[in-house]
């Protein structure tokens, strides 16, 4: 049998292996509530316009929403001959309505159609994703305030490079989801705009009014030119370059959880519930939650790079190419929500490990550079020759298998005979840290203020 909805000129069916290749109703479906809802404002728009009679318009109406019901209930049976979530609709809105169904579709294709719904989706999601991450930020906040003063070791090229505060650790990750927050915002607002009755690629001959299904929409206004309204798929692209961003963030946040849980580090202790043990090494507890959140960064990126390899060669304006858009994206999409609330999670219940975290502060020569700057403040000497005394008694120390701070103050004079006992004070990690008072720095007020502004905002 030829297709019912595309099949007039058609003497026989699809082969089988076609059909398969062609159909996309197997994760298009979950389009359903979207493409309803587009089609409710479709076909009121319809009346309004005059183009319908109002009682095909009341018996559409009708009878898309007990499709919708079916769908809702779980009763609807989806028929893969039907190749997508539109035309399943259609199908069984005509028969519950009859032929009145068949007037849905005046004024409109599905590709206009389909490019709405995913714009409706995507948009719905971008929206929970940044509430997602406000969540995680929240979370972030209060434990950048509850240890604005523990100190740790800060790392540049994963060497001990300064003290900071576990706090200000936090607060880098806030910084940049509230980035991640604003790309999701800027890429809902570029695509809210409506591609309904593009139709198939050149608009219609009827009299719409695209502005009033653009609005029944929630959408700003419709897409001003027919073909690329058919032929964008920009919004998903930079909807999943904004998740992959962010994924990349969680990524790295998931890599220092992984590095921090190692009994070498010991740095923070993630809670019970989020972590699994081995079934043959009693002693383990893994980090199975953070290592797939840094692993899932792969599959959101891996989605990015491959719908702009679909889509860069297509010529306007619609291709079936595009159908490859969906499974991307909503698996993308969906991973990033799963890894921003299991960090989430990760986060509310993690303990920083404080005397570790103090104690491997002040390992590593980590406040060589407090001593250069004493020398600069108290003694007016160059930051370069102070640096090169440093280094000298960094040398000094290392030989001898000791910290800075136990060096004798004889054999700091040794490299500076001005060196007075004063200076013992900023070799501290607690003072080090405390002076760091720049704007942005991670001297424990800063961390506190920042951190409670933050929970402020978010609140
Ligand atoms: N299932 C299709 C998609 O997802 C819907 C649009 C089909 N349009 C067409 N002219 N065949 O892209």
């Amino acid at each position: 049998m030829s297709n019912r909805m595309w099949g007039g000129r058609f003497a026989s069916g699809p082969a089988e292996i076609m059909e398969e290749i062609n159909a996309s109703i197997g994760f298009d479906k979950r389009l359903a509530p979207q493409d309803i809802r587009g089609s409710l404002a479709h076909v009121a728009m319809l009346g309004q316009a005059g183009i319908l009679p109002a009682e095909d318009v009341a018996a559409i109406e009708a009878g898309l929403k007990s499709v919708r019901d079916e769908i809702e209930a779980g009763r609807f049976v989806f028929k893969r001959e039907l190749e997508d979530i539109h035309m399943s609709v259609e199908s069984r809105l005509t028969e519950i309505v009859g032929p009145a169904a068949g007037r849905l579709h005046t004024a409109r294709s599905r590709n206009d159609q389909v490019a709405t719904d995913m714009k409706l989706w995507v948009r719905d999601t971008l929206d929970s994703l940044d509430q997602q991450a406000a969540d995680l930020q929240r979370a972030l906040a209060e434990t950048a305030l509850k240890h604005a003063g523990t100190v740790m070791p800060g790392f540049t090229h994963l060497q001990s490079a300064q003290p900071v505060t576990f706090g200000h650790h936090c607060l880098a990750y806030v910084e940049m989801l509230a980035r991640d927050r604003g790309r999701f915002r800027d890429a809902r607002a570029r695509l809210n705009e409506c591609p309904l009755g593009a139709a198939a690629l050149a608009g219609t001959s009827f009299p719409i009014d695209r502005h009033a299904t653009a609005a029944a929409l929630g959408f700003d206004r419709p897409t001003a030119n027919s073909l690329d309204s058919v032929a964008d798929r920009d919004f998903a692209l930079e909807s999943l370059a904004a998740a992959s961003i962010c994924a990349v963030h969680l990524s790295r946040f998931a890599e220092e959880l992984v590095v921090w849980t190692s009994a070498q580090f010991n740095f923070v202790r993630l809670s019970d519930g989020f972590t699994t043990g081995s079934s043959i090494m009693p002693q383990k507890r893994n980090p199975d939650a953070a290592e797939l959140v840094r692993a899932k960064s792969g599959r959101i990126i891996g989605a990015l790079t491959g719908l702009l390899i679909v889509m860069k060669g297509l010529p306007l304006a619609y291709s079936k190419d595009m159908q490859e858009d969906k499974e991307g994206t909503f698996d993308a999409l969906q991973a990033l929500s799963l890894c921003l609330a299991a960090l989430t999670g990760m986060v509310k219940d993690l303990e920083p490990n404080a005397a570790v975290l103090s104690q491997a502060a002040g390992s590593g020569y980590a406040t060589a550079t407090d001593l250069a700057d004493w020398l600069v403040r108290e003694l007016g000497l160059p930051f370069r020759q102070a640096h090169h005394v440093t280094g000298r008694l960094v040398g000094a120390a290392s030989a001898k298998g000791i910290g800075l701070e136990d060096l004798s103050l004889p054999e700091m004079q040794e490299a500076e005979p001005r060196i007075t006992e004063a200076v013992y004070a900023v070799l501290g990690v607690a003072n080090s840290v405390a002076s760091r008072t720049s704007y942005g720095g991670t001297a424990p007020d800063n961390v506190r203020q920042q951190a409670q502004g933050w929970i402020e905002r978010l609140a």
